[in-house]
């Protein structure tokens, strides 16, 4: 897009955002982030307030990355990023979960190693924490999915590939040299399915994670900025009529029978993926216990609880608050992964004490993309990796099985 379309896009969508009540949300949120900086600037004494991070190795925290994203992407694209659904209640219950948990550190333990690292499904890990499906990356970064796939390459993470990804799953294996997962929506045309899966076994994906947390949504924010009729984004939109069959995620497919949408479905859904692929199946957006025992019953291999990042339902509660009824529910069955406003160390430990194998986070790695590119996705890793460390040397806990429910409680 030229720059002047761009820039005239960015203004239409300040007009926008300063208009609209339903983004006081992330207005509140920006504000947040914005004293944050100002607060970890002024204590390093290393950045103004107003100065945006030029390398990825300026950031001290995640939220550091967020202002550069901002100032480099298309508003709408911006909008998609940070949106989240109805009041962005669910959103701020995610990042608020973390704050009700306190810690308690053990004294006098031997923390003079601390291994971080962890199995998932037979992988060893670097750390506990993985790279959750976001769509159609292109819009953040030139290289989107491959700049991330390097970076989980470099760092051994696991990266979980979007059904909606702008590139296919063969070049992101390509690029990622290794295992990984990938992400399903629709189920809606089962030959479509198996020759994707077929695909991504051939690829050396080792799990799929189906998606069912979005049977609907209302995303009023997008509908907004589309309402408000921004010509530019809709004739750059335009000139894709037929996108999503147009990706390489989708040779092959005939994407005319595919419906996007995930309502129609029922745990028999569950029963015919297990039975048309030999890789591991998780359902990521299981929120309850009734949900986790249904799991178990239908032989689902893993389970992220997940709230879509607040950009589903309306629920209000954060995943880390839900994520202990799933876990008890499981009684170590079968592994139990959550995501959502996780964007500290603690947050990781406080997820780790509640029994998750493994965390996942996703818009603190756009963020690093949109800023950087691969560089800016390894540093986001590298800081929450660095901030695990620190809690746990703190904590006592020389390894992940140390941290344990009696390394938090309830404030
Ligand atoms: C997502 N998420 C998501 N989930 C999914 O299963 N398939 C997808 O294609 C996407 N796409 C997507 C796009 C964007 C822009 C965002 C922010 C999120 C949800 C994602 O996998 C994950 O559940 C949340 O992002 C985790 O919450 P945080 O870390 O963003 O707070």
């Amino acid at each position: 897009m030229p720059t002047d379309v761009r820039a005239e896009s960015r203004r239409n969508f300040l007009r926008f955002l300063a208009q609209s009540p339903l983004l006081y949300g992330v207005g509140g949120a920006l504000a947040a982030t914005a004293a944050r900086a100002q607060d970890d600037a002024f204590l390093s004494g290393a950045l103004k307030f107003t100065d945006l991070i030029t390398s990825p190795n300026q950031a001290l925290n995640v939220w550091d990355f967020e202002p550069v994203i901002r100032s480099r992407i298309n508003a709408g694209h911006y909008a998609y990023l940070a949106q989240g659904s109805d009041d962005f209640g669910t959103m701020a219950a995610n990042r608020a979960g973390y704050s009700k948990l306190g810690l308690r550190p053990r004294r006098l333990v031997d923390v003079g190693t601390v291994d971080l690292s962890v199995e998932v499904f037979g992988q060893r890990l670097n750390s506990p924490i993985f790279l959750c499906p976001v769509g159609a990356q292109f819009m953040f970064h030139e290289e989107g999915e491959v700049a991330v796939a390097r970076a989980a390459q470099t760092k051994n993470a696991l990266q979980v590939l979007s059904t909606v990804a702008n590139l296919s799953i063969e070049d992101v294996a390509a690029a990622r040299q290794g295992p990984g997962w990938l992400q399903l929506y629709s189920l809606s045309d089962w030959p479509s399915i198996e020759h994707m899966l077929k695909r991504a076994e051939d690829a050396g994906t080792t799990a799929v994670a189906w998606t069912v947390d979005i049977p609907l949504r209302n995303l009023e924010p997008i509908a907004r900025f589309n309402r408000e009729g921004d010509e530019n984004c809709q004739s750059c939109h335009a000139e894709m009529p037929d996108a999503f069959s147009m990706r390489r995620m989708f040779d092959g497919i005939d994407m005319t029978k595919v419906r996007m949408g995930m309502t129609g479905h029922s745990w028999a859904s569950v029963d015919r993926l297990k039975r048309v692929t030999k890789m591991k199946v998780l359902l990521k957006g299981i929120q309850t216990r009734e949900d986790a025992a249904l799991c178990l019953e239908h032989g689902v291999d893993g389970i992220l609880v997940s709230n879509h990042g607040g950009r589903a339902d309306e629920t209000l509660r954060g995943t880390i608050e839900c994520l202990p009824e799933v876990v008890e529910a499981v009684g170590g069955r079968i592994p139990v992964f959550v995501d959502g406003g996780i964007r500290r160390g603690t947050d990781i430990f406080k997820a780790l004490a509640l029994g998750a194998t493994a965390v996942g986070i996703g818009r603190p790695y756009i963020w690093g993309l949109g800023a950087f590119g691969q560089p800016g996705v390894e540093r986001v890793l590298d800081i929450l990796t660095r901030e695990l460390r620190i809690v746990m040397t703190q904590m006592g806990a020389s390894k992940v099985a140390d941290i344990s429910r009696g390394s938090i409680q309830p404030l």
